[in-house]
Parts: structure tokens; sequence; C-alpha cells
């Protein structure tokens, strides 16, 4: 592509779709590492890692449904607000969940901001006007629920209650994106 990428690197003509494949990219390479590498105490340190990059995502997620909530503005801002709100209540909730999780697996949670961004699958995308939150939104819910079925699949019979935690998180999400599609779509007959 020859012209210059807006401000956050996205072309205009495609908005979505490079970050979606990098960032879907950077969400198998783990897995795809588990998968050659033998014995229990490796598959520990991967699911570990992997745990970790979903308690990013969540964290991701939930600074950026709070940054929606109080930027919400306009004449059909308040259901939607209300809509955020909720949300990054539940992504707060699955960050948590997961955490416990790590540590049931004697593992350390990563909370620490430096390469945040980088672990979490979702990007944190502010979003100029309402539609474009609720479209980032979509997109980050997207990213997760494709992340996360991923991780449903590798945990197999492996961890059945990592998988089984992770699957419950993936239903709440497929949730999110239903929701954000009706607002959307809401929006857009307005
Ligand atoms: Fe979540
Ligand atoms: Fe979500």
């Amino acid at each position: 592509m020859s012209s210059a990428p807006r401000a956050g690197g996205r072309e205009p003509a495609q908005p979505f779709l490079s970050d979606i494949q990098e960032l879907r990219r950077r969400a198998r390479e783990h897995i795809s590492q588990g998968a050659v590498t033998p014995g229990y105490q490796a598959d520990r340190d991967t699911l570990i890692k992997l745990l970790n990059e979903a308690l990013a995502t969540e964290i991701v997620c939930t600074l950026r449904y709070k940054r929606h909530y109080f930027m919400a503005k306009g004449i059909h801002a308040e259901g939607v607000a209300a809509e955020f709100l909720e949300h990054s209540q539940d992504e707060q909730q699955h960050a948590d969940q997961i955490a416990a999780r790590i540590t049931q697996l004697d593992g350390a949670p990563d909370f620490s901001p430096d390469g945040l961004a980088t672990r979490s699958h979702a990007e944190y995308v502010e979003g100029d006007s309402l539609e474009d939150m609720i479209k980032e939104d979509l997109v980050a819910e997207r990213i997760a629920i494709d992340s996360y079925k991923e991780m449903v699949l590798y945990l197999g019979e492996k961890d059945p209650t990592s998988r089984r935690l992770m699957e419950s998180i993936l239903a709440k999400e497929e949730e999110h994106a239903d929701d954000l599609a009706n607002l959307l779509e809401d929006l857009g007959s307005r």
C-alpha cells in the first residue's frame, strides 16, 4: 500500500483487517509453541503464559470500556454508556477469575503496566464518536472470542478447570459482541 497510514497506523480503506491479522498471529504463536514442546512443566509454563495474555486482554478491555463509559456523549449516549459500564465490570471480573486461576497453578499473575498493551490480544482504542467506540469494542470482543476459542481447544483435556473457566468467559464475550452489534444497528436505524 502506497498511501501513508493515518495516526494509529491504520489504512483508511481497511479499517481493522491488518491489525486483527497481526493480533491473531500473535495469539496463535504461543499455542503452536505449546503443541511442539513436550513435558508437563513446559505445558504448564505455556498455560500460565497464555493465561497471563488473557489477563492482559481483560485489563485492557476493562480500561477501554471505562474510557468509553466516561466519554460517551450525545443524545443516544445514555443507554450505550450503561452498556459500556456493565461490560467494563464484566471484564474486571474476568481479569480477577483468570488471576485467581494463575495463582492456583502456582504462577504469578502479571499486572505490570509495562508491556500491558503488548501482552493483550485486544487493543486500547479510544474512538472519536459513540459509533467509533462501539465499533472498536466490537473488534476487541471478536479478537478475544477468537483467541479464547483457540485457548479452549489447546486446553482440551490438559487442564479441564482452566478450560471451563475460559469457556465461561468466552460465552460472556459472545454476549458482549452481540450487545454491541445490536447497539450499532440501533444507532444506524435512528
Ligand atoms: Fe472479558
Ligand atoms: Fe467482553
